[in-house]
């Protein structure tokens, strides 16, 4: 029994020791604290810099990253989908905006944000902007309706962001919006409050990303507060996507 169990010990032992080191490491770099668990579990996920789903060739174009796509069954959002609603807009845009996921409206048109929260972003960017929604571009974080509109699951984030990442490397957008908590997440590579970090700086592979507060938060809040900082954060995107 006593000479089974050496081998687990040993392996413990090792695991103990490099988990030592590895705070060791994390402490001299200036970490306190790490995230809870399922925080981190999420987190590590996203920060995976291609899902191992996907692998896409290094110098890309739009239509590449959709053709890899293809007829995407790499996750479980693949059974209940009408289309993949892969991005609308200018393939040359300065300004990006990246949202949660496709409703049943786009998932029907197959288009973003082309439903009740589609039509007041469209609104805020043509009339308030002042910029025509085909001059910018406009994507999600999963290409793929979640049943019954749930937020996406941290697996099918993972395994879609490949081609997210594709499309801001084949756009090269000079800022892009991060709509709502879970595209910000995802850019911001933690799991964030959207409250606390809108209307703050961030960078993504080298790309200033704003968050700001998703449209369908706006419509179920629509206070005139909520509109102003909504309405600020969206200013300085497109200022800083002309600068
Ligand atoms: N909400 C999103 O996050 N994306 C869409 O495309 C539509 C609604």
């Amino acid at each position: 029994m006593a000479t089974e169990e050496r081998p687990y010990a040993e392996e413990a032992r090792a695991v103990v020791a490099a988990s030592r080191a590895l705070l060791e490491e994390l402490l001299e770099e200036g970490v306190e604290s790490l995230p809870a668990p399922a925080a981190a579990l999420e987190t590590a996920a996203a920060a995976t810099p291609a899902a191992a789903a996907a692998e896409l060739p290094p110098a890309l174009t739009l239509e590449a990253v959709r053709q890899e796509l293809g007829d995407c069954q790499r996750c479980r959002l693949c059974e209940g989908r009408k289309s993949i609603v892969f991005g609308d807009g200018d393939p040359r845009a300065d300004l990006m905006f990246v949202g949660e996921g496709p409703g049943e409206v786009e998932d029907r048109q197959g288009l973003p944000f082309v439903g009740p929260a589609g039509e007041l972003l469209t609104r805020m960017i043509e009339r308030g902007l002042g910029v025509q929604r085909s001059d910018v571009y406009i994507c999600n974080i999963v290409k793929c309706r979640p049943p019954r509109n749930r937020t996406p699951l941290p697996d099918e984030v993972a395994t879609c962001r490949a081609f997210l990442d594709g499309q801001i490397e084949a756009i090269a957008p000079k800022a892009i919006v991060a709509l709502g908590k879970p595209a910000a997440s995802l850019l911001l590579g933690r799991d964030i409050a959207i409250t606390r970090v809108r209307g703050t700086w961030h960078d993504y592979r080298g790309v200033p990303v704003m968050p700001t507060f998703h449209p369908a938060y706006i419509l179920r809040q629509y206070t005139p507060e909520n509109r102003r900082l909504v309405w600020e954060d969206l200013k300085a995107a497109l200022e800083r996507s002309r600068s």
